[in-house]
């Protein structure tokens, strides 16, 4: 039957015609890949495995464009002890997504504490100075972000909002928009991810580990029990049941063990070492100071403390290094009588 066969093939080839003349089947408006971020996360931030998994479902989910329109992309409340990655996760994103760390609106809490700083967030109302200007603290391309590339906000302790700007808060994150008291004026969150850090419930749940390894259910043999309950009755006592309810997921931030260190040690001096190849130099570190560095690390600060003891021990001496020996290339850093010593490496 050479005619049908005919017919067959003719329409094979204008059905390929008719997709090939209207692009890839299902193109996301999205320019950028899940796995890249999540790539960039991995290599970065140590000992939150929980959390980023949750994460890399949420970008999935923002690539494939499928969200409720009235909303904002994503909402995430990421909670935490201080310096356990929070607020790093998010500069992550936003250098995987934009390219630039500072991509992000961050919209600090803690300085709207009082009640008549809501106006901050949405402009002054009617009437007051700074009305007509519209003045908000946030800024317009870093939340609305482009048709490729989503916006990115960050609410900062979150938890010492007042009520007024939880209430703001809460319509942004129900509709999406923000509308200025004045009424002529909105900020569209339709088109952002909206992280929100806290330490409620830190503190909590902290305490009771304490209780646990000091008390009577340990020798028992029992368990410590749920963190989650007591993280949920915490979050109770903060914030608005209506407020949680609108929260897509809620991430909690592990404090960092001992066991983190090296890796957090590691991090650090990949970041030194790429400064440092822009000046044609590389560093490494003996053994000693890589142990005297992690010492002293109180898991109630996080790694902040660490971190502190690299820049303000290790960088000066390299710095030194660098200006006495600007021929050398290779540099490494070890412990003498308590202090760094930087000088030129030898094999
Ligand atoms: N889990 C982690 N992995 C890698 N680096 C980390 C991690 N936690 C913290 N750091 C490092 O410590 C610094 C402080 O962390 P970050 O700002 O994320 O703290 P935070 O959790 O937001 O704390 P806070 O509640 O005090 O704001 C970061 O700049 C980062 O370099
Ligand atoms: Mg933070």
């Amino acid at each position: 039957m050479p005619f049908i066969n005919e017919r067959l093939e003719a329409n094979r080839e204008s059905i390929a015609k008719n997709r090939a003349a209207s692009g890839p089947v299902r193109a996301s408006r999205f320019r950028f890949e899940p796995e890249a971020v999540m790539a960039r996360l991995r290599e970065n931030i140590v000992g939150q495995d929980d959390a980023l998994v949750a994460l890399e479902s949420m970008l999935v989910r923002v690539k494939a464009d499928i969200g409720e329109e009235s909303r904002p992309l994503a909402v995430h409340l990421f909670l935490g002890p201080t310096g356990v990655g929070k607020t790093e996760t998010v500069r992550l994103i936003a250098e995987a997504i934009h390219g630039n760390r500072d991509g992000l609106c961050r919209i600090d809490m803690n300085t709207l504490a009082q009640e008549h700083y809501a106006a901050a967030l949405t402009g002054a109302p009617p009437g007051y100075v700074g009305s007509k200007e519209g003045h908000s603290l946030f800024d317009l391309d870093k939340v609305q972000g482009s048709f490729s590339k989503p916006g990115i906000v960050l609410f900062d302790e979150i938890e010492k909002a007042s009520k007024e700007v939880t209430r703001t808060l809460l319509n942004v994150l129900d509709t999406g928009r923000l509308v200025f008291p004045s009424g002529n004026r909105e900020i569209d969150f339709r088109n952002t991810l909206i992280f929100m850090t806290s330490n409620a419930g830190a503190l909590d749940a902290e305490a009771h580990q304490h209780r646990f390894r000091k008390g009577w259910r340990r020798w028992l043999g029992l368990s410590p029990g749920s963190g989650d309950a007591i993280r949920d009755t915490a979050l109770r006592r903060h914030f608005d049941p209506e407020f949680l309810n609108r929260i897509d997921q809620i991430l909690t931030f592990n404090s960092l063990t001992d066991n983190w260190l090296e890796a957090l040690l590691d991090i650090e001096l990949a970041g030194l070492n790429k400064r440092l190849s822009r000046k044609h130099a590389q560093l490494t570190l003996s053994p000693a100071l890589r142990s005297e560095l992690c010492r002293g690390y109180d898991a109630r600060y996080g790694a902040r403390e660490m971190l502190r003891a690299f820049r303000q021990r290790l960088e000066p001496a390299v710095a030194r290094a660098l200006l006495a020996y600007p021929e050398c290339s290779r540099f490494s850093a070890e412990l003498k009588d308590g202090g760094v010593v930087v000088g030129q490496y030898v094999e």
